[in-house]
């Protein structure tokens, strides 16, 4: 049974992707050691509030939730609240039970991953569906510890599409630029989902009522469906969504990788981050030759079943819904 470490800062798409994990770890067919929050979509402070109000509403409030280190870089980017809501969640956090953990006493992110890696060598898989500053703190703070996960799988960058933040960049990767670079480098097997193969995965208000059709009384039905009208919302609907009442859940393809293997092909590469650059700063560059800098570190996804991944998203949070 796997053990994961899911990094995050929901996040419309983070809180899917929560779910429809928590529904994995329900089902029996997975550990999750905890969840640590970072600043990216909204402020630190919101992401934590959060991911441990949805771990509430799904039964899990005994699961640790460390909250983000700030100030990763010279973060020249502003956050993603247009999209989320300034809650990050839809603005639906109001509707979710009050939690009884609180941020001030909250131990940070990079110290829980170093504590849970260094205990577990080899076993946690740590997957990152959010800017990488967390990440990147615990490896500075303590050189090789990201060696020690099982993996790392990274929601983040765009190859042959243009970026969702820049014109060359996708939000995860631009939002700290050098924690990317840290991370990218720390390792020779990342697995990194883009948005080349996430732009595919919309995920439909008729989708989110047809799970909720299960137990259309129970909390998690109601929050899913107004988030999900919500993000439909504010996301680019019709333009960016195929024409569909959607939005695009990107955050859950990590998911997919380690359970549903079969909707996901990659090509083994070498990804070099840009750092700097006027228009290009937070590109993310392929090089198939492997051969630019150190080699070839990555596995990057390039393909995705949509259809697939999505039924099998939708199949399992039904059994999250299901008393
Ligand atoms: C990524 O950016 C965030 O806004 C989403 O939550 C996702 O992790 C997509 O580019
Ligand atoms: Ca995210």
């Amino acid at each position: 049974k796997p053990k994961i470490i899911l990094d995050t800062d929901p996040g419309g798409d983070d809180s899917f992707a929560l779910l429809w994990l928590l529904s994995l770890v329900k089902q029996g067919f997975v550990e999750l050691v905890a969840v640590t929050t970072v600043d990216g979509n909204v402020h630190a402070r919101y992401t934590f509030v959060g991911a441990s109000k949805i771990l509430k509403l799904a039964g899990f409030p005994l699961i640790e939730v460390g909250k983000g280190v700030i100030g990763g870089s010279e973060n020249d980017l502003e956050d993603a609240r247009g999209i989320h809501g300034g809650d990050g969640m839809g603005n639906l956090s109001h509707t979710l039970p009050e939690i009884d953990v609180n941020y001030e006493d909250a131990v940070y992110s990079d110290d829980i991953l170093i504590e849970k890696l260094k205990a577990n060598p080899g076993e946690i898989v740590v997957i990152a569906i959010a800017p990488l500053t967390n990440l990147a703190s615990a490896e500075r703070k303590c050189p090789g510890i990201l060696k020690k996960a099982k993996e790392i799988i990274i929601m983040g960058g765009a190859f042959k599409v243009p970026g969702n933040i820049k014109p060359e960049a996708e939000f995860n990767i631009a939002y700290d630029v050098e924690a990317a670079a840290t991370v990218f480098s720390s390792r020779d097997d990342i697995v990194v989902i883009p948005i080349d193969v996430t732009q595919k995965l919309v995920f439909t208000n008729e989708m989110a009522e047809q799970i909720s059709q299960i137990n259309p009384e129970s909390e998690i039905s109601k929050f899913i469906i107004s988030l999900c009208k919500f993000m439909t919302k504010t996301a680019l609907a019709f333009r960016e969504t195929q024409g569909k009442q959607g939005f695009l859940v990107h955050d859950a393809a990590t998911l997919a990788y380690l359970f549903y293997p079969e909707t996901l092909l990659f090509r083994r590469a070498e990804v070099m981050i840009e750092t700097k650059g006027e228009w290009t700063k937070g590109k993310t560059l392929f090089d198939s030759r492997n051969k630019t800098k150190f080699g070839a570190n990555t596995w990057v996804a390039m393909e995705v079943d949509s259809v697939n991944l999505l039924a099998v998203m939708m199949e399992d949070l039904k059994v999250l819904i299901c008393d």
